[in-house]
């Protein structure tokens, strides 16, 4: 008999869920005739990583070698009744962990950053480059092409880099070059900084910078977050939880998890919502980026300088500069188009958090299972311990994905 930590449980094909969508997604759309942004990203992505974010096929073969490492680095990850949890909140029914925090570098991330950088070495690539926000993708690419045998550097958004010193250490330890961003490495940082020498940063911007210099150094663009390929990629996530469920005997009534670009959330919600119709899904966001709430559904840039094409999604405006949250992750801009057009429909629901809440969250997580979550987690959390609070007599199973863990922000309890 299996158990849910059998390596036989990482599945072998990645789950798309485009054809799975009430309707065909808008595709992306160029700034002008003369940009072509499909051109753009022929030169930027491997060719495999292209086929992918295209594709209308349902499953996609996950190459051994992947495979092979993602038991390497900690999967599947553990799929645990949260009982302590379940105590703290005199909660009656169930409360479901799916820890992404249990990988090596502590966070889903590493599940795309594997794939994309082993493809990259396969089309004969010498290096990588992306940026990072927390510090948890830009880890994930490090050390994914460190594995790989490639370089990477990293543009890291300027709060970030300031609150979070030791993500340096971690991200150079594990062979990268890291770089605040803005920075005066390239044009569009240059521009910024002539404007803004104090410009705290923002995903966008620091998106902008790596696209510039993977353009100019000829080297690949790393997608964190986002896009339909990363999101797949992440779909071993719900894949996995899928047939932990099945060894467990339980049926999720209510799944949560938090959205920064949505690649953890599509990830673990999108195989479970074909099996598990009926369940509720929430979307836990910052409420300090509201960008389901506050923003609008219509076409926007992934970056600030506008070099990614405009996707049709949930956003806040690609120049929208976010407050100095620690949930670093959750501060960018916009949501992958496949949840946008589910919270758009109402499939999805959305929930603000504010950080205090998240901090209470994390507090009471670490004190009843013993968990130091991520802070972009703590939203999640502090999601499911509002539902169970509300819900308390109701005997309905909450799945949470907590999709890091924090020890790496630790800084967040010094305030
Ligand atoms: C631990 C963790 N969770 C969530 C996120 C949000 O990203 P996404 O929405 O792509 O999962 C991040 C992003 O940096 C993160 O580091």
């Amino acid at each position: 008999m299996l158990s849910t930590q059998d390596t036989a449980i990482i599945p072998h094909e990645w789950y798309n869920v485009v054809p799975d969508l009430p309707r065909q997604l808008p595709p992306p759309v160029d700034r002008d005739e003369k940009n072509s942004s499909i051109q753009l990203l022929n030169r930027i992505l491997p060719k495999t990583i292209l086929k992918q974010e295209f594709t209308f096929q349902r499953y996609t073969k996950i190459p051994e070698e992947v495979q092979e490492i993602y038991a390497q680095i900690g999967r599947p990850t553990p799929l645990f009744r949260a009982n302590g949890l379940e105590k703290a909140l005199d909660y009656k029914g169930k409360i479901l962990v799916k820890y992404e925090g249990a990988t090596i570098t502590g966070s889903h991330k590493i599940n795309t950053a594997i794939p994309q950088a082993f493809y990259t070495r396969d089309e004969g690539s010498t290096g990588v480059v992306t940026e990072t926000g927390a510090g948890q993708w830009g880890t994930a690419t490090t050390v994914a092409a460190s594995m790989a045998g490639i370089t990477s550097k990293i543009f890291m958004v300027k709060v970030s880099f300031n609150q979070k010193p030791l993500r340096k250490n971690i991200m150079e330890l594990y062979g990268g070059e890291i770089v605040p961003s803005p920075s005066t490495e390239t044009e569009f940082g240059r521009q910024v900084l002539a404007k803004a020498p104090d410009h705290p940063g923002t995903l966008g911007i620091a998106i902008s910078e790596a696209v510039e210099y993977a353009l100019e150094k000829d080297l690949k663009y790393m997608l964190g977050s986002v896009f339909n390929s990363v999101l797949t990629h992440q779909s071993v996530i719900g894949l996995e939880s899928e047939k932990q469920l099945e060894i467990l005997g339980e049926e999720p009534d209510v799944m949560i998890g938090c959205v920064g670009g949505g690649s953890n959330f599509g990830g673990f919600v999108f195989p479970l919502m074909k099996k598990f119709k009926e369940a509720k899904i929430f979307a836990s966001t910052a409420s300090e980026v509201p960008k389901f709430t506050k923003g609008e559904y219509k076409y926007d840039y992934v970056d600030t300088a506008k070099i990614l094409p405009s996707i049709k999604m949930y956003t806040l405006g690609s120049d929208f500069v976010p407050e100095k949250i620690y949930a670093g992750g959750l501060r960018y801009h916009g949501a992958a188009p496949s949840i946008s057009m589910l919270v758009n429909s109402g499939k999805i629901k959305s929930s603000d958090v504010t950080e205090s809440s998240v901090i209470d969250a994390l507090k009471l997580f670490a004190r009843s299972q013993g968990i130091v979550a991520a802070p972009e987690s703590g939203h999640a959390i502090a999601t499911a311990i509002e539902y169970a609070r509300a819900n308390g007599n109701s005997r309905e199973t909450i799945l949470v994905n907590v999709s890091g863990h924090g020890l790496l922000d630790m800084s967040i309890f010094q305030r």
